[in-house]
């Protein structure tokens, strides 16, 4: 189903991939022509191809949909592509920035949310939350059993953060409350970002080999794609836990699912997958040591709303020649379209 909303004349024209939450919907109206292509499902490729050939000065869209170079041409003009997500992989950056077409993204509102999500999978691995519900309802609860269902504790352990952008400082400020120590990696180390919570650095393997949960915060990028393999849960404690909710093609799913099945690590808590939406006969769906959720990481109702509103923001400034307040290709605004 698509509609349209908004006025005439020297609007910005703004195609908004699929339906986001009215109050991102509501700006849009307010102040251009918009279309919303498709219902709560993405669109297929040629319906997508298709509306972004009637031409548009802006575009508001998700993770589905992949933003690559015959896209881009496809809708001559376009000045901005505005991202409901604070991830862009899905979006080819260099071919954007290359047509001088603005990319924007959503950070900020999503990252206590965001973290939240990974608390929560932290601590619903380490205590074997899925393994007690089987528990329970199979019948096995015959007793209070003082061996049964024996966790690790989250207070007082280590907790181990790959990247500490905005989600992963958020991290080590809730790991305060918990009495943890937080040890971090990143491109390098960063001491301003580490000071609030006295997060200490370290290279990947030792942070690895230390930590007893380790929780993933970077984006997907070349670099960072398949960083987690049978080689790195090999350098995990057996009793360690390990948390995503950052981009599934980080981590190598069967090297995962190996090293859960064979107790090279306790546990993982897993919100993004390497196939999304996860095949229903996925291993690791089998396996009562893995809490998997389905990409939920900023889904609250306070914060969808906020990402919608911010996208509307980027895309309405972006179609209007003015610099969008969540850019992330600035050399496209030195290059602008028109
Ligand atoms: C993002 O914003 O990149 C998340 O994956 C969805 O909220």
């Amino acid at each position: 189903m698509s509609s349209t909303t908004g006025g005439a004349g020297r609007r910005p024209r703004i195609l908004v991939t699929r339906r986001i939450p009215q109050a991102g919907l509501d700006l849009l109206a307010a102040d251009s022509t918009c279309r919303v292509l498709g219902g709560s499902l993405p669109p297929a490729r040629e319906q997508l191809l298709s509306a972004f050939r009637e031409g548009w000065d802006g575009i508001v869209a998700t993770l589905t949909e992949r933003v690559d170079a015959e896209l881009l041409d496809a809708c001559p003009g376009l000045r901005v592509v505005a991202n409901m997500a604070v991830g862009f992989d899905n979006i080819d950056l260099a071919a954007a920035t290359d047509r001088g077409v603005l990319i924007a993204n959503t950070p900020g509102v999503l990252t206590e949310t965001t973290a939240d999500l990974a608390w929560l999978l932290m601590m619903a691995a380490g205590r074997q939350l899925v393994a007690a519900q089987g528990y329970l309802g199979r019948g096995e609860w015959k007793t209070w059993e003082p061996q049964a269902l024996l966790g690790q504790d989250i207070h007082g352990a280590t907790l181990g953060l790959v990247g500490l952008g905005r989600i992963g400082q958020a991290m080590a400020r809730r790991a305060r409350g918990f009495g943890m120590r937080v040890l971090y990696t990143d491109e390098a180390p960063r001491p301003e970002a580490a000071a609030e919570s006295g997060a200490e650095y370290r290279s990947l393997p030792d942070l690895l080999r230390e930590a007893d949960f380790v929780s993933v915060h970077i984006p997907l990028t070349r670099d960072t794609s398949r960083l987690f393999g049978d080689r790195e849960f090999g350098m995990m404690k057996p009793t360690a836990v390990f948390v995503n909710t950052s981009r599934g093609p980080i981590v190598d799913q069967g090297a995962l699912y190996r090293a859960l099945r064979d107790k090279v690590i306790f546990a993982a808590g897993i919100d993004v997958f390497e196939t999304e939406p996860l095949p229903l006969d996925e291993p690791l769906l089998k396996l009562e040591n893995v809490i998997c959720t389905p990409h939920i990481g900023s889904a609250s109702v306070v914060t969808r709303n906020e990402m919608a509103r911010l996208a509307a923001r980027n895309a309405l400034a972006g179609a209007s020649g003015v610099r969008p307040p969540s850019l992330v290709n600035p050399a496209a605004w030195r290059t602008p379209a028109t």
